[in-house]
C-alpha cells in the first residue's frame, strides 16, 4: 500500500513555497493565500510537481500575471504554478517565426517584435499578461486577438505529457481557445514583416484607445464580464445606471461600466457581492445572463 505523505512537496522546496500570498501576484491586489506555490525551474520541475499534485490529489491552479484573475479572501487550497523562471521566459527569432515561451510578458514580447519590424500583435497593446495566459484566453479585443498569429502551440498535460496542438486543429474563439491541457509552455507565432515605424504607430493608437476609455491606472482585473453576443457589456451596465455603485470598497468604474475597481482595504468578497448585484440589475433590465470573463479563484466545483 502507498502511504500517502502529509508532505506533498517533500524534497522540492527549492522551488514550492508553502501559504504564499497572492495579492503580490495579482493586478488587484487582492485576495487570499495560495496552500502551495510553485515556481518550476524546468521541465523536469513541472513534471515533478504536476506528479506530487496527483498523487495527494492537490488542485491545480496555474497563474500568469494576475492580470485577469480574482482570488477570493478564502485564499486556494491547491498549488498554484507560475512559470516565471527565465527558463519560461526564452524567444527566440527566425525570419517571422518567433518561438515565445508562456513565462514571457506580451508587453515585451510586443515591443521587441516591433522593433525587429514584426507586424501582428499590435492588438495586444495594453492588455497585460504571460503568453501562457494569452495563450488560453485568447487575448484581444476589438482590434483583433492573439490566436490569428498562433501556429503551434508546446502543451502538458495534468498527467505530465507534454505535445504539440498546432494551428490546423487549433481554434481560437472570443477569450476562448479549444486547449484543454493543463500547462501552455510555448507557442510558435508567425508574424508579417513591416516597417517598425508604422507598426509603432498602429500599436500607440490602440493603447491611446485603451487609456482613454478605461480605468487603467487603478486596481482593476480588465473587463469583468464578457460581451454577450452582438452586444457590449459595459455597455449594458452603463445603461442600467450602475456606474459608480459601490458595494464596501469595490466600485463600478465611472469611466467604463465593465471594470470594478478595488479602492483601498478592499476585499474579494466587495467585488463578488458587486459581480452578483450588476448581473441582477442586468437580468431585471434586459433578461440577459452575463457571464463573467474574469477568472475567479478557487475554481467551483
Ligand atoms: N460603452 C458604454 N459605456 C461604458 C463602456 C462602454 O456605453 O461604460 C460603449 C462604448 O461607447 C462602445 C461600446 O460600449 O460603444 C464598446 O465599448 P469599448 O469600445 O470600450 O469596448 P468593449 O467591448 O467594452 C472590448 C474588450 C476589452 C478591450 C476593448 C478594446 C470585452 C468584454 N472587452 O471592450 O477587453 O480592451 O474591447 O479592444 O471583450 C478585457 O478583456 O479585459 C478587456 C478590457
Amino acid at each position: 500500500m502507498n502511504l500517502v505523505s502529509n508532505k506533498p512537496f517533500a524534497g522540492l522546496e527549492g522551488f514550492v513555497g508553502e501559504h504564499v500570498s497572492l495579492r503580490a501576484h495579482t493586478w488587484y491586489r487582492i485576495g487570499g493565500p495560495a496552500r502551495y506555490f510553485v515556481t518550476p525551474r524546468n521541465t523536469e520541475e513541472l513534471q515533478e510537481a504536476v506528479r506530487r499534485c496527483n498523487e495527494n490529489s492537490v488542485p491545480i491552479y496555474v497563474l500568469g500575471l494576475g492580470a485577469n484573475l480574482l482570488v477570493q479572501d478564502s485564499g486556494v487550497d491547491g498549488a498554484v504554478f507560475r512559470l516565471s523562471d527565465e527558463f519560461w521566459r526564452r524567444v527566440s527569432f527566425d525570419k517571422t517565426t518567433v518561438e515565445v515561451g508562456a513565462g514571457v510578458d506580451m508587453q515585451k514580447l510586443l515591443l521587441r517584435t516591433c522593433r525587429q519590424g514584426l507586424a501582428g500583435i499590435e492588438c495586444l497593446a495594453g492588455i497585460p499578461g504571460t503568453v501562457g495566459g494569452g495563450v488560453r484566453m485568447n487575448a484581444g479585443g476589438k482590434f483583433g486577438d492573439f490566436g490569428a498569429v498562433i501556429h503551434r502551440v508546446s502543451v502538458m498535460d495534468g498527467e505530465g505529457n507534454i505535445f504539440d496542438r498546432t494551428k490546423d486543429d487549433l481554434v481560437f474563439e472570443y477569450r476562448k481557445t479549444n486547449i484543454a491541457a493543463r500547462f501552455i509552455l510555448n507557442a510558435t507565432l508567425e508574424l508579417d514583416e513591416d516597417d517598425p515605424e508604422k507598426i509603432m504607430k498602429r500599436t500607440k493608437e490602440i493603447w491611446f484607445y485603451k487609456r482613454n476609455t478605461q480605468p487603467l491606472n487603478t486596481k482593476n482585473c480588465g473587463c469583468v464580464f464578457k460581451n454577450p453576443r452582438g452586444l457590449s457589456a459595459g455597455a449594458l451596465i452603463d445603461q442600467a445606471r450602475l456606474k459608480g455603485m459601490r458595494v464596501g470598497n469595490a466600485e463600478v468604474s465611472d469611466k467604463h461600466a465593465n471594470f470594478i475597481i478595488a479602492h483601498p482595504d478592499c476585499a474579494s468578497d466587495d467585488v463578488m457581492k458587486l459581480i452578483k448585484l450588476i448581473k441582477e440589475k442586468v437580468f431585471e433590465r434586459n433578461q440577459i445572463e452575463m457571464e463573467t470573463e474574469v477568472q475567479i479563484w478557487p475554481f467551483e466545483r
